[in-house]
């Protein structure tokens, strides 16, 4: 009887310590300990830049490249599709919109979210967004990369669906020389 009782008594024990084990697992996981990648833009440059005298007609040739970057020294991401937009303006006119498939990002890696583009854009703007745009050194736009992804931690799987925004300023050309390098700028991620 007693020797029965004792092996109830430890098998609850050893549940209890499993527990223990894997609620901490998931506390690492899910409250922070794991960093979440760090995403950068690097490089963005407008090699053509020509808006037409109509001031609706956008001719460009626009190159991003970003990174992502797992800082933590265990474990992988791996992410779903990926999506990212570069977008200008208070009517949001899309520059560039690309879709990276699915990848593994192992612990202490990068990867790279690079595009061009080269085309002809029909603007939607404001007058005003209008003449700031015809004396800029400057241009100003959004980039956003937008998916899901999810990390292992031992048996544990966290998902995070997110979105890393960044506030670009990208020099342009004037007078035929760019007034100012572009700064690597750090994005701000929010999961959800
Ligand atoms: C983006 O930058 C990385 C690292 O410098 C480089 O290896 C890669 O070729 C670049 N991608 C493009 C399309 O320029
Ligand atoms: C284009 O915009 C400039 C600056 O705002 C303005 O002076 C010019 O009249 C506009 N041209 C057209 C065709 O609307
Ligand atoms: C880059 O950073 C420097 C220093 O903060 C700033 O003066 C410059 O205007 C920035 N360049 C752009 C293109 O925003």
């Amino acid at each position: 009887m007693s020797k029965c009782v004792g092996i109830i008594l430890s098998t609850i024990g050893t549940l209890v310590v499993l527990g223990a084990i894997s609620g901490f697992i998931s506390y690492l996981v899910f409250n922070g300990r794991t960093k979440h990648v760090r995403y950068e833009v690097f490089d963005a440059s407008f090699t053509q830049f020509e808006l037409a005298n109509n001031n609706i007609t956008l001719q460009y040739n626009l190159a991003i490249n970003a990174s992502a970057t797992n800082p933590n020294k265990k474990g992988a991401y791996h992410f779903e599709q990926v999506m990212t937009v570069a977008y200008f303006g208070s009517k949001n006119n899309i520059l560039s919109a690309s879709t990276f498939e699915r990848f593994d990002l192992p612990h202490n890696r990068v990867a790279y979210l690079a595009t061009s583009e080269n085309q002809a854009l029909r603007l939607d703007l404001t007058a005003d967004e209008v003449s700031k745009l015809r004396s800029a050194t400057v241009f100003d736009m959004l980039w956003v990369a937008s998916g899901r992804s999810s990390t292992k931690l031992g048996r544990r799987h966290a998902h995070f669906n997110y979105k890393a925004i960044c506030y670009l300023r990208v020099p342009l050309i004037s007078d035929g020389k760019f007034s100012q390098r572009f700064n690597v700028t750090l994005c701000t991620v929010h999961k959800h």
